[in-house]
């Protein structure tokens, strides 16, 4: 009994550790994107067919941050069901510690947000994002051209109206993430498809990311 005390002490011990080294390396390292200038990007194509919208913002990523944004062939809207809503993404960019991806949805759906270690931005372009806070007795609305902030390990009931789309930007332990993202995938819709090809796109990012860090060293060195 003693023993086994003691192996749980020296796992949490480890654990504990491992967060608190990985939260030191992320507040450390240097991001290709800020919440900033990703909410920029996006206001520069306010107001147009959502559409035509989204390739801007795809060409203006691409062209402002060559080698990090995923080339033609992998643009790919992708279901994803999670927390009881459903919506779509499209993934840009995504690394240990960032993604950037479209998100909307065509139907009316809700459900919780998911708590992650990540803070979280969406810039709406078109439709209406509620959210209702933890303690909070009312929602708040937003609307076309705001921009909505998610914070780490803070939960929340989402609300999207029909033809809500946005851009998102994430930043934190991505991959602690993916579990939220993909439980529903296990628990409900079994739609293992859709689980094919987000952790495919998310293999093809990782090793877009691995080219670009190696071809900084090369550079640097
Ligand atoms: C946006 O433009 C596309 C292609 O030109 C068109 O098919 C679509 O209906 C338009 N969408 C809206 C919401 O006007
Ligand atoms: C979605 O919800 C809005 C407002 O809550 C409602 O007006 C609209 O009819 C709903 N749309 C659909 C397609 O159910
Ligand atoms: C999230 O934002 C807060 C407040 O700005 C910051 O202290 C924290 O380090 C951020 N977390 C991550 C994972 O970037």
């Amino acid at each position: 009994m003693f023993f086994m005390c003691l192996n749980v002490f020296k796992l949490l011990f480890f654990i504990s550790l491992c967060f608190v080294g990985i939260r030191y390396w992320m507040q450390k390292k240097s991001y290709v994107f800020s919440a900033d200038i990703v909410e920029e990007i996006t206001l520069n194509h306010f107001g147009k067919n959502i559409t035509v919208a989204y390739d801007d913002i795809y060409d203006e990523f691409l062209e402002r941050f060559p080698g990090h944004v995923l080339p033609v062939e992998h643009r790919k809207w992708i279901f994803m069901n999670a927390g009881g809503w459903m919506g779509a993404i499209h993934i840009l960019h995504a690394s240990l510690t960032e993604y950037l991806l479209f998100f909307g949805t065509a139907v009316n759906t809700s459900g919780n947000s998911g708590r992650y270690w990540a803070n979280i931005s969406d810039t709406i372009l078109t439709g209406s994002f509620r959210q209702w806070q933890e303690g909070a007795l009312g929602s708040t609305i937003f609307l076309p051209g705001q921009t909505v902030y998610h914070y780490e390990w803070e939960a929340a009931a989402v609300e999207w109206t029909a033809g809500t789309w946005m851009v998102e930007y994430g930043r934190g332990c991505i991959p602690s993430t993916l579990f939220f993202a993909l439980a529903d995938t296990f628990t409900s819709t079994l739609d293992f498809v859709t689980l094919f090809y987000i952790l495919r796109v998310y293999a093809n990012a990782l090793i877009m990311e691995a080219i670009a860090v190696i071809g900084d060293m090369v550079s640097m060195g």
